[in-house]
């Protein structure tokens, strides 16, 4: 059977780490012995502003309805990047990104932290072995879900509000999904640890829901899971001070945004982190990307690091191996990963321009040691 898969390059230094995570998935599928087909999907910034878009306020939308019902259709996204710098911030985000995420139900936001051999930490004394944990951000409700107004806009007495919802049914969605990885990770030899990452002390409504979800589920179902509890800023502090002290952490989307781009620093930075939303459904898409942005300023120029890119696609490849039971797909995922491992110690920096190597050769380099 053929694995499907949807291709969004997106926009910038998009187009440019996803060839490579296309060519790393056609070398590694030969060694592995599977089949795939892929289809381009032409949504950007630059469509959108061709199309008439207004470049400063949503006008006309950026995914079109029948291209997301198309992409139901697929056992995987591959994405790019967002961002256009003639786009006002927030009309490709939320025409793309978000609506993506929420149109397809995506509701985990997985973002693995790991500091790959030979990569720079900025932390001192840290090594592989100390940065290895996995992020579960809920990634449908809470600041994100879009409700809120304004009452007497551009006023001197301007009101505006913006809401954060916690659902019984969205919190444990996601607890749950934690909680069978982080058991998944301690037969694997992980420390089965689920830290909760919240802020209970002052979000006494939305996060009590999280904590008492978390503790209920766990307690009855998960006992063999150790539960434990970080306030967000404390959490950025061990990120700093302890990060070995994680193995999986699960957080709401909000805090999960900022703590995933501090984790993606200590992990050697946006060159190296990937991310996936899933939808862990039988029939759900996830969809993979790259964590960090388009960076306008290295397109086109062969130097942006497409690590990042890549890793994404062996996400890709373990999620969908999984979802389609077929080993062969997973394995390539592992492979992949492998590769990357083999790679990162040869690289000068995990930085666009200082790596050493340009964007294909670094692909190459990863093809190689597939
Ligand atoms: C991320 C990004 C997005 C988010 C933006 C681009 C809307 O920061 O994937 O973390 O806030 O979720
Ligand atoms: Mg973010």
């Amino acid at each position: 059977m053929d694995m499907k898969l949807a291709v969004i390059g997106g926009d910038g230094t998009g187009p440019e780490v996803v060839a490579e995570g296309l060519k790393v998935l056609k070398a590694v599928a030969k060694k592995e012995g599977f089949t795939y087909t892929t289809k381009n999907f032409d949504v950007s910034g630059d469509r959108y502003l061709a199309r008439g878009g207004d470049p400063k306020q949503p006008s006309i939308e950026v995914i079109s309805e029948a291209e997301i019902a198309e992409l139901r259709a697929f056992d995987a996204i591959y994405l790019g990047a967002v961002g256009h710098p003639d786009v006002a911030p927030g009309i490709l985000e939320k025409g793309l990104l978000l609506k993506a995420r929420f149109d397809l139900d995506q509701y985990i936001n997985l973002r693995p932290v790991r500091l790959y051999p030979g990569v720079p930490c900025p932390l001192a004394g840290k090594a592989p072995d100390d940065i290895d944990f996995i992020v579960v951000r809920e990634n449908t409700e809470d600041l994100y879900f879009g409700g809120g107004g304004f009452l007497r806009k551009n006023t001197p007495q301007e009101v505006a509000t913006q809401e954060m919802i916690a659902t019984r049914f969205g919190v444990e969605r996601c607890l749950r999904y934690a909680f069978e990885l982080t058991r998944q990770r301690k037969a694997a030899g992980y420390p089965g640890r689920l830290t909760l990452v919240a802020k209970v002390n002052v979000l006494t409504y939305a996060h009590s829901l999280w904590e008492r979800a978390f503790h209920e589920i766990g307690k009855a179902d998960y006992p063999d899971v150790e539960r434990d509890y970080n306030h967000v800023d404390a959490c950025c502090m061990w990120f700093v001070k302890n990060p070995e002290h994680y193995d999986v952490i699960v957080t709401p989307n909000m805090f999960g945004d900022i703590i995933t781009d501090l984790a993606a620093m200590i992990q050697g930075g946006m060159g190296v982190a990937a991310g996936g939303n899933i939808n862990p459904e039988p029939d759900g898409v996830s969809m993979f990307e790259p964590i960090g942005g388009s960076a306008p300023k290295y397109t086109g120029k062969n130097v942006i690091n497409p690590i990042a890119a890549i890793a994404a696609m062996a996400m890709l490849l373990r999620e969908t191996g999984r979802k389609l039971n077929d080993p062969k797909i997973a394995a390539a995922g592992d492979r992949v990963e492998k590769a990357i491992m083999a790679t990162t110690p040869k690289m000068k920096t995990q930085s666009a321009g200082k790596m050493g190597y340009s964007t294909t050769q670094v692909g190459d380099l990863v093809c190689e040691a597939l």
